[in-house]
């Protein structure tokens, strides 16, 4: 996958993989915001904690984001009060607000130099027909008592807009530096951290046994998934009431001034940026957006170009230093799932849904978990939580789950190109009669695997930006050697000749 910007300019640790069974109070599946911060908090109670990660600290979306960490999450609050009511929205509203003042203090607590600025956050549009739409926004915070001026034009970018709401006091940073400090900080204060080291199966009781691909197992008073996506779901079904959708962003010099700030249009496509400077003074813009369901893009390699053309039109750039791309899990009230599993098994905890604003999310959802683990109960757990039904019995759940099927039984119709790929290209072959996914390195070297998803057995398509097979279905994705990049499916590709994909039996 392309590294991004905050990986290439942070110096990661190298911690481990496990080697052995061991035993913990609470094992954290997943080294992002999410399982980091809950790891912290869990420490700071004296509990013993252990995280495992698939791959390595911060190499999952929170290591590839904008980096913004805010309370402004698009025209998310007149949408809870609809959907909810007032008191919800402003008790989103506190939480958020409170994830950004604990990001803000574990960094002043522990003098973490991750470029952390308060800036204005913005959300614009420069359309006439989302006017009305952003002056509801700004109404309703208003009536919520949130501090917030709405502006024709924003002064200080070089972008024309109809309408703007601003909230002011908000963050940014370099979300590695500050996961990479996070993650020696735990280390000090006795975690165990284990990369590397996928899970692959659970079983779940007053303790849990929790299975790691090479076979060791962690016994576990406490199972926290802070995964991104629910690998495991206590039969709650995840996969099916959030989407993964990916994004595209870059980083490029900037040779102008312009207001630093968090910005983000209210329209379709979705266009985003902010600006950075580094420990040198250096001015930067991360800019993107082209938001598509994962697995349903034709050439991904065009949206590059796409957010290249705007950054390049609308700002006086100088070299782009990189380009990648991420994804996240979108609940479909936009309110993430965190909380207990589901409503039997106490001692499982879950974070997901993080709807592409988990900096602020996430880290109040670790502040959630510590207090049921520690105290039983929090506040934010009837907002957060996992089990509420208004979040997926709506149109949205009916429309998305019919999509997975014709999705399903389109994948099994499409039929494979008879000549093999040429070098840096992949596509679907057939050989032999059977469908098969076939991928030339830019050596020529041949990797050809089994397409169909190990989740549920939908089939995979290629995605050319990051060489990847991605799953239209849930946003399961694996490399050409058919090793998982993103969940939910547990099992990797199995290479031509080695026989046919294991879909998982215990969902189907
Ligand atoms: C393009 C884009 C821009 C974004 N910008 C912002 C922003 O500006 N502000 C904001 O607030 N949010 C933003 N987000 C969202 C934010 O990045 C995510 O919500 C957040 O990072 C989720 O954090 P996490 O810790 O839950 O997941 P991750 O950071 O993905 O961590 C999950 C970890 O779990 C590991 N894992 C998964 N399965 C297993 C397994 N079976 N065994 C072991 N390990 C496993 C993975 O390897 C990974 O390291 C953005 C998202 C995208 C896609
Ligand atoms: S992710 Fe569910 S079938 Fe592929």
């Amino acid at each position: 996958m392309n590294k991004s910007y905050w990986m290439l300019s942070s110096k990661s640790n190298d911690y481990k993989s496990l080697k052995n069974d061991i035993d913990t109070d609470c094992l954290i599946v997943g080294a992002g915001i999410a399982g980091l911060t809950t790891a912290y908090l869990l420490a700071k109670e004296n509990k013993k904690v252990v995280i495992v990660d698939a791959d390595k600290v911060g190499f999952g979306a929170s290591g590839r984001n904008t980096g913004k960490v805010t309370s402004q999450h698009g025209l998310i609050y007149d949408s809870i009060k609809k959907k909810y009511s007032s008191q919800k929205a402003k008790l989103y509203y506190e939480a958020n607000e409170e994830g950004l003042d604990l990001v803000q203090n574990i960094i002043k607590e522990h003098n973490i130099n991750c470029n952390f600025k308060l800036v204005p956050s913005f959300i614009y549009t420069q359309e006439d027909k989302y006017v009305e739409q952003l002056k509801k926004e700004y109404e309703t915070c208003k009536e919520l008592k949130i501090p917030c001026e709405y502006y024709d034009k924003i002064k200080g970018i070089p972008i024309e807009t109809k309408g703007a709401l601003c909230f002011k006091k908000q963050g940014q940073f370099n979300p590695k530096k500050y996961l990479d400090s996070l993650a020696k900080i735990n280390i000090d204060m006795g975690v165990e951290i284990y990369e590397n080291t996928p899970i692959v199966d659970v079983e779940v009781g007053k303790e849990c046994k929790v299975k790691c691909a090479n076979g060791n197992i962690i016994t576990t008073k406490n199972l926290i998934l802070a995964s991104c996506n629910a690998w495991y779901d206590g039969l709650m079904l995840y996969f099916s009431k959030e989407e993964a959708s990916r994004s595209y962003l870059l980083c490029s010099k900037l040779d102008e001034d312009i207001l630093d700030g968090n910005y983000i249009n209210v329209e379709q496509p979705v266009r985003t940026f902010r600006t950075y400077e580094d420990d040198n003074g250096e001015k930067y813009i991360i800019a993107g957006g082209q938001d598509h369901k994962t697995g349903k893009c034709n050439n991904e390699m065009e949206n590059y170009k796409i957010i290249t053309d705007f950054t390049k039109k609308n700002f006086a750039t100088g070299e782009i230093i990189c380009k990648w791309s991420t994804q996240d899990y979108i609940s479909f009230d936009n309110i993430p799932y965190m909380g207990r599993i589901n409503m039997k098994e106490n001692n499982v905890y879950i974070i997901t849904g993080t709807s592409k604003w988990g900096l602020s999310n996430a880290s109040i959802g670790a502040v959630l978990i510590k207090d049921l683990i520690v105290k039983g109960s929090s506040k934010y757990e009837d907002l957060f939580n996992p089990s509420r039904l208004k979040s997926y019995l709506n149109s949205r759940f009916v429309g998305e789950n019919l999509e997975v099927a014709y999705d399903y039984i389109k994948g099994k119709l499409i039929s494979g190109n008879s000549d093999l790929p040429k070098k840096n290209e992949g596509k679907i072959v057939n050989l032999y009669g059977k469908r098969y996914g076939a991928y030339r390195d830019k050596d020529g070297e041949l990797f050809i695997v089994d397409i169909t998803c190990t989740h549920l057995g939908c089939e995979l398509r290629f995605n050319s930006g990051e060489k990847s097979w991605d799953c239209p279905c849930h946003g399961s994705r694996f490399d050409y050697k058919g090793n998982i990049l993103n969940g939910p499916a547990l099992k990797p590709l199995k290479r031509y000749g080695d026989g046919k994909n294991d879909v998982n039996p215990k969902l189907i």
